[in-house]
């Protein structure tokens, strides 16, 4: 994979990379998945990440699970996912968890698989003593993303506002340094109101490289809504075509109106 695209990924928060997997392994992960179609979080949805994790496999004498979970081990390998994440970091980095889930269609009944959210903000927890800490807000993944079914306009494709990854590192570091108070930012009405309060939007804003970028980008936000603008942002890709992203992007899993999901997930994050 291309080291290119970095400063366009620190720059927007997201880059799509065409044809990220061969059609051979398109076709193998995709069969794996289909025998089970394991849901999100789901144990069987897990991919072992480790050479540890696939001997466990291995000693439990489960061949088909090692095989395919080798397969997919190894194309991260090949991809050298990990060298990309740590020139993104600028530090160096660990695979914490691979992933692929599958989405039935008629479990989500014309609603957004995930309405507009940023990860990494406690769940949007409302009592402030139920968080043991704000983490550094440095401590963010970087997700491979990666369609194994056609995804386009309210079918499952993640849609995401570029650059907002900027304005929540803004708010987790001001948080974290004690700058500014928590108060849920983790789905949309809650970031509304976050900025709403004057300290917050003054903080984030003057510790922006460009303070306009926040104005920017509260225009977006303002009459976005899951109820009412279903397709804004929404893309087309296809299947073995992949998205790369920070995770503090504002983003959502659109509608999913006409066929069913499959995606496969690389996580990794930063040594602190
Ligand atoms: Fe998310």
């Amino acid at each position: 994979m291309e080291n290119k695209n970095i400063n366009e990924l620190r720059k927007n928060g997201i880059i799509r990379i065409p044809n990220f997997l061969d059609t051979y392994n398109l076709k193998k992960f995709k069969n794996f998945i289909l025998k089970e179609k394991p849901c999100k979080g789901s144990s069987n949805s897990y991919i072992s990440k480790s050479y540890k994790e696939l001997m466990f496999k291995l000693l439990k004498l489960d061949l088909v699970k090692f095989q395919a979970h080798y397969s997919f081990f190894k194309f991260a390998k090949k991809m050298k996912l990990k060298n990309f994440s740590q020139i993104y970091f600028g530090k160096k980095s660990y695979l914490s968890m691979i992933d692929s889930y599958y989405n039935n269609q008629k479990k989500f009944d014309n609603k957004s698989i995930i309405p507009w959210h940023t990860d990494m903000a406690h769940g949007g927890q409302t009592d402030v003593n139920k968080i043991k800490e704000f983490p550094n807000p440095l401590d963010v993944s970087l997700k491979f993303f990666i369609y194994l079914t056609d995804v386009y306009k309210d079918n499952g494709c993640m849609s995401y506002i570029p650059c907002s990854h900027r304005i929540t590192f803004q708010i987790r570091k001001g948080i974290h340094e004690n700058k500014i108070d928590y108060s849920p930012y983790c789905n949309l009405s809650e970031i509304k109101s976050f900025l709403k309060i004057k300290k917050n939007y003054n903080y984030v804003s003057q510790n922006l490289d460009n303070s306009d970028d926040l104005d920017v980008f509260l225009d977006k936000i303002q009459n976005l809504d899951d109820l009412k603008s279903f397709d804004d942002y929404d893309y087309e890709m296809k299947a073995g075509d992949a998205i790369i992203f920070d995770e503090g992007i504002v983003h959502r899993g659109s509608r999913l109106i006409h066929s069913d999901r499959i995606v496969l997930r690389y996580i990794y994050r930063p040594y602190l």
